[in-house]
């Protein structure tokens, strides 16, 4: 059985591997759609005893480093690669602004940076309420560092528009949240974040609460944060043969945003004919005309007519497998690998616990169309 065959039969692979030798070596084949990691941070941890282990060159070396490893990905032309990472201080207490060295490097290399997000763990209000929690540091004369970290998206297409993205999955409901009138992309225990595929557009400061693992590693995110990166970026369907990504067939229709609660999205138009009883802009005196996006179905992007195939996301510093598991769950199908074999045991049993589980629910998110 060929590597492509394995991964659509066992929906996830993992390998106990320095990440770039086996990228190199091994799966310079392997077309991936979508990457979601986070790799060990500068000078934070030490995850085991291997000389491979990234985290502890000097920082030139370290940044070099992860960016050889996302180079070296065979990625989809209009993939997208997201990566956590956080900041590190210096013996004077300077952060070395780590994040953006790392963009920077990124974007030498010739990635586009599409999608800088914030994932805000704690915000202050200025009423003097907090949402949220994050771990409590030594910060003498400085404020507490924990409160959020960086999530990255970069891609390799001419111009960001081009690269593959799906922004209905991961659209902000318009009406509340709980109401029955959402139409979610997945269904609630597939995907535990709400989005609405016709609602608002999403910002880039998402609080995703750092969440609580039972397993034997530390530095793990939280499967919220991983979710909406698969839903927007890798695709649910994509050619078996040339692994082109389907994609979604939108059209903008007016809507009577009246009973929605907040009005939000659409745009202004002069056409005389739809100067209805709708409020106008006092500036330009044209009328707000209000539009979301209706999906009509999804379909193939080429000519090939074959079956259909699920998307392929990789995460080269696997841990304790969250982006697998959130992977399995969406439907889409997953390579991980990591420097430590304990480490891909852990994710070994979580992914095939995850597969278990669905099997019981009798959700096949693989062949059945459970996302809209
Ligand atoms: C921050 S942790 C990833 C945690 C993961 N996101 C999770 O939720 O469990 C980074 C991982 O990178 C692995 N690692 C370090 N150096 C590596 C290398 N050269 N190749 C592959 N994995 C490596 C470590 O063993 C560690 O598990
Ligand atoms: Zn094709």
């Amino acid at each position: 059985m060929d590597q492509q065959e394995l991964l659509r039969n066992n929906h996830f692979q993992l390998f106990n591997s320095d990440a770039c030798n086996l990228l190199k070596h091994y799966l310079y084949d392997q077309i991936v759609h979508t990457v979601v990691t986070s790799p060990p941070y500068y000078k934070k941890r030490n995850y085991g005893k291997n000389e491979a282990e990234i985290g502890w060159e000097k920082l030139e070396g370290y940044l070099e480093n992860l960016v050889e490893i996302f180079d070296l990905v065979k990625l989809h032309p209009r993939g997208s690669v997201w990566v956590n990472i956080g900041d590190t201080r210096d013996k004077r207490g300077s952060l070395l602004g780590v994040p953006h060295k790392f963009s920077s490097l990124m974007t030498e290399h010739g990635w586009l940076l599409a999608d800088e997000v914030v994932w805000a763990k704690i915000e202050d209000l200025d009423d003097g309420e907090t949402n949220g929690c994050c771990m409590t540091e030594p910060a003498p004369g400085r404020l507490n560092a924990n409160g959020f970290e960086m999530l990255f998206r970069f891609v390799k297409t001419k111009k960001v528009s081009d690269a593959w993205s799906d922004t209905c999955a991961v659209r902000i409901p318009r009406q509340q949240a709980s109401s029955a009138q959402v139409v979610r992309y997945l269904p609630e225990e597939l995907m535990s974040v709400t989005t609405a595929i016709d609602g608002r557009n999403l910002h880039n400061v998402w609080r995703v609460k750092m969440g609580q693992t039972r397993r034997k590693h530390f530095a793990v995110y939280p499967p919220a944060l991983v979710e909406r990166p698969l839903a927007m970026t890798a695709p649910p369907r994509v050619c078996s043969k040339c692994m082109e990504p389907w994609e979604r067939i939108v059209v903008m229709e007016q809507y009577d945003e009246v009973r929605s609660s907040k009005r939000v999205f659409g745009k202004y138009t002069s056409d005389e004919d739809e100067l209805s009883e709708k409020s106008g802009r006092m500036d330009s005196g044209r009328q707000y005309i209000s539009r979301k996006p209706v999906t009509k179905g999804w379909q193939p992007t080429c000519t090939c007519n074959a079956e259909f195939a699920v998307g392929v996301v990789l995460d080269p510093f696997v841990g304790t497998g969250t982006t697998g598991e959130v992977a399995l769950k969406m439907g889409r199908n997953f390579i991980g690998i990591d420097l430590y074999k304990e480490n891909i045991d852990i994710s070994t049993l979580r992914l095939e616990e995850t597969i278990e589980i669905l099997k019981n629910k009798k959700l096949d998110p693989f062949q059945d169309q459970l996302f809209k």
